[in-house]
């Protein structure tokens, strides 16, 4: 059973376990993200704010590239807050002005969608110009007091990016955590991660490592752990799939044993917090939350299934 020693810091920032929802733009709104806090995640995340976006508006609200309003509150904290963007003075105006709702900084270097590449948005093509990412990484470090993380691919078709080259930068340009995708950006959601290289980056550096790709049980998480060495383990896909997932792992890891319910079950109890949270947030009666938040979920959880069978490319 995993029982690491690794401190549960990021920057002066202590989480209360090891487990992160990924950032998945577009897929989870302020309730569904409070939801899985109650479910047992101990951090959420907003996923690719545009920096542009934040300066040109002269305002502070989180836009991201979909063009869609994000809210943080701070019953949801600790909750990161991704920015992307290629532009240093951008991303460092942008940080400053959104710092106030976000208890971490996230640097998106590992977004594979071509179309926000050629919109200059930077994202995974950067990876091939370390020096510029640390640029960016130091620029926005220097212009906030909350942790800045940057979360990486690990190639883009094979081992084609110099990925401890990469990660070192980031550590020396003040970045407080990396979070390594162990997919290269051809691979795009799907796919085998390499999970070797989150434990070579861990090997590279003093901050913690977040690992991320292909966790889909509580096995895989204490698996990534023993593997790789890494702090944290963010999960995306999954969470849509089993949303109980992160109490599953805590439960593991605490009792040694797998819950026996079906997935009905599962869903139902993920529901319940989802009620809550749907009832606080957004307001709606019951009705409301069964026709539009449920149906919604049961909508993005087929979404989630076919792009884990990878019959959906982004
Ligand atoms: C629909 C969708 C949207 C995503 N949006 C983001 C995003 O905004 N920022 C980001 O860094 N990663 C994004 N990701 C990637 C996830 O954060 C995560 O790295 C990826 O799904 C691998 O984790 P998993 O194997 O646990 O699903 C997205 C993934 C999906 C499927």
């Amino acid at each position: 059973m995993h029982r690491s020693a690794n401190p549960l810091h990021i920057g002066h920032l202590r989480l209360d376990n090891r487990l992160i929802l990924a950032p998945m733009a577009g897929m989870l709104r302020l309730s569904l993200r409070m939801a899985y806090r109650r479910a047992g995640a101990a951090m959420t995340c907003v996923g690719v704010i545009d920096a542009g976006a934040i300066v040109k508006s002269g305002s502070d609200r989180l836009v991201n590239v979909l063009g869609r309003q994000e809210i943080t509150n701070v019953a949801e904290e600790p909750v990161c807050v991704q920015l992307i963007g290629a532009d240093t003075g951008l991303m460092a105006a942008a940080a400053e002005r959104i710092e106030q709702q976000a208890s971490i900084i996230d640097l998106n270097f590992s977004g594979p969608i071509q179309r926000l590449v050629d919109r200059g948005y930077g994202a995974s093509s950067l990876l091939g110009d370390p020096q510029h990412i640390e640029k960016i990484v130091a620029a926005v470090v220097s212009r906030v007091k909350v942790p800045v993380t940057v979360k990486i691919r690990v190639g883009f078709q094979g081992d084609d990016v110099d990925v401890l080259r990469v990660a070192k930068g980031c550590e020396a340009a003040g970045a407080a955590a990396i979070v390594v995708h162990g997919r290269t950006v051809s691979q795009g959601y799907s796919g085998t991660p390499c999970w070797d290289w989150i434990r070579r980056v861990k090997q590279a550096v003093s901050i913690p490592v977040v690992g991320n790709g292909g966790v889909h049980s509580p096995l895989d998480a204490v698996a990534m752990l023993e593997q790789t060495g890494c702090d944290f383990v963010m999960i995306g896909t999954a969470a849509f799939l089993n949303p109980m997932i992160f109490n599953q792992i805590h439960h593991y890891m605490t009792a040694g044993t797998l819950p026996s319910t079906s997935a009905t079950l599962t869903l139902l109890k993920f529901f319940r917090h989802y009620w809550r949270t749907v009832r606080q947030i957004d307001g709606y009666g019951p009705r409301k939350f069964l026709k539009r938040s449920c149906r919604h979920f049961l909508h993005l959880r087929s979404y989630m299934q076919r792009i884990q069978e990878g019959t959906i490319a982004l």
